[in-house]
């Protein structure tokens, strides 16, 4: 009698894979890094390239060295996964998208937007983002995860625009397959082709490394059972609604997401960093902080106590009836929750408990969290206060490998890895801050992929992030360090129009 619906259940059960691919699925920390998002790491360089050379040395890698970065999406019998071609075709089955624009001209020509690379002086300062998507993706670039799951779609579409003076690289992926660090990772290896080394002695990544497989249920090393991921919430109907709520509340009176650079001068963050470490020294204190440490610590102190709040933010009626916006009352105790996003590539949770031994181009990161903090205290406490509570966090994350296994065993279990979790409770509020920094993307050097015959030195002078998603997703609050060059570290950062307003009100930082 069920034999129709049992014959309907197998045949979704065993669809088969299409001929000539290698099969690996997305690991449960590529699914839970998924939510649809597509990422451009977009790469100004200060040269013109030969966009032909570029093209034949990364296929050669991909080919060779990481067939796995040359595969395809899939949604198979309800599994994401990655099909590598077993054979690449630069016409059939390239091992990327590679597509041209040549400008005739400089690029300073034209009226176009500016880069934000003249900048100089020795305060921090922000400045909008220029528009610069359209050279850095094709006008076929997929902008979706489901552009993606079509046949035959490459995973990375990389776009050159070239200039007399500069060339654009775009490189674009969807994030379910590579996170920023992983494309870095790419990007290195492709520039030590270019700059002639021997392809054979430049580490590549098997192309069925499944890093991650050894945390889930049932293999050797899942011994306890892990109840949460550390830091995030699962939160129950009443709770979810409440958040949605408060989130909704905080966009409709500041619509509009505007994404800024910001650009930290070294010498200021060192100073900065030189004072926190002599009142150290002082307090005869062991600690320390790092220059990424002060860097988020700074721009929290910069803009969480100038934030608009909604005034009674806990109280289901009172946030439609009074929505009231001010700059945060000194008493404010609103608890926010940082998160740092950290890869764990170099965690010895690994065989042999040892990092990763082979560089790994797919997602591997988790984040770590800092205790919450009263809002209060981003006003009250000092920028030394700050870093090292930041800084202690990551060293209690880095003494506690057992820890980052146990998380690593929760979202490899069952569908955890797809289960919405929450950054904070519902009265809370929350910051997604990213860092790009051990990417190292300011170090490449594309050299060696300059036209003609000149031998001109060709640097990475500005890094341009470009994401999209098939859904409209809330960004604000979020930011990376994007890159580092000898003088500066970029940054980019999401927040309210509105809210860039009264952070320019507050004369804290120089607006460009
Ligand atoms: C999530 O992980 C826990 C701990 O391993 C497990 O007990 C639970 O069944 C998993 N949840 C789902 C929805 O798979």
């Amino acid at each position: 009698m069920f034999s129709w619906l049992l014959s309907l259940f197998s045949a979704y059960k065993t669809t088969p894979p299409p001929a000539g691919v290698r099969i690996i699925p997305c690991s449960a920390v590529d699914l839970y890094a998924a939510s649809g998002l597509v990422l451009t790491t977009g790469l100004v360089i200060n040269a013109r390239l030969d966009p032909q050379r570029l093209e034949d040395t990364l296929a050669n890698l991909i080919e060779r060295k990481f067939p796995r970065a040359g595969g395809r999406l899939a949604f198979r019998n309800g599994i994401y996964e990655f099909q590598i071609p077993d054979v690449f075709d630069a016409v059939k089955t390239p091992p990327a998208r590679f597509t041209v624009e040549n400008y005739e001209e400089a690029y300073n020509c034209a009226g176009r937007p500016e880069l934000p690379i003249a900048l100089t002086g020795w305060k921090p300062s922000v400045i909008p983002a220029p528009d610069l998507e359209v050279f850095l993706r094709s006008k076929t670039c997929p902008k979706s995860q489901d552009d993606f799951l079509k046949p035959n779609v490459p995973l990375l579409h990389v776009h050159v625009a070239v200039f007399y003076d500069l060339t654009f690289v775009g490189v674009t992926s969807p994030h379910i397959a590579f996170d920023a660090l992983g494309t870095a990772t790419l990007l290195t290896a492709w520039t030590r082709v270019l700059s002639g080394e021997d392809i054979d002695t430049i580490p590549g990544m098997q192309w069925d490394a499944e890093p991650f497989a050894s945390f889930a249920p049932g293999s050797s090393s899942s011994s306890v059972k892990p109840k949460v991921r550390r830091g995030w919430f699962e939160l129950g109907w009443l709770s979810q609604l409440l958040f949605i709520l408060r989130m909704i509340s905080r966009i409709i009176p500041d619509p509009n997401e505007a994404t800024y650079f910001v650009r930290v001068p070294k010498a200021f963050l060192n100073e900065e960093k030189q004072k926190i470490t002599t009142e150290l020294k002082i307090q005869e204190s062991s600690e320390y902080v790092g220059s990424s440490d002060v860097l988020i610590a700074w721009w929290l102190k910069v803009c969480v106590p100038l934030s608009v709040y909604l005034l009674a933010s806990n109280n289901l009626f009172l946030a439609f009836s009074q929505t009231m916006y001010a700059i945060r009352a000194p008493t404010d105790r609103t608890p926010i929750h940082l998160h740092v996003v950290n890869s764990v590539r170099n965690q010895p949770i690994f065989a042999q408990d040892a990092p990763l031994a082979h560089p790994y181009v797919q997602n591997a990161v988790l984040s770590i969290t800092v205790p919450p903090l009263p809002v209060r205290a981003f006003q009250t406490e000092s920028l030394g206060a700050l870093a090292l509570r930041v800084r202690r966090a990551i060293v209690a994350y880095n003494a506690d490998p057992a820890g980052v296994r146990a998380d690593l065993r929760w979202l490899c279990a069952g569908a955890n890895a797809t289960k919405t979790l929450f950054p904070c409770p519902p009265g809370a509020e929350f910051s997604v801050q990213t860092s790009w920094r051990a990417g190292k993307l300011g170090a490449l050097d594309f050299s060696g992929a300059v036209a003609g015959d000149e031998k001109a030195a060709a640097r990475v002078v500005f890094v341009h992030p470009v994401v999209s998603s098939g859904k409209t997703v809330p960004m604000r609050g979020s930011g990376a360090v994007l890159m580092e060059d000898e003088e500066v570290v970029w940054m980019s950062q999401i927040r309210g129009k509105k809210d860039w307003e009264r952070i320019r009100e507050s004369g804290e930082i120089v607006f460009n």
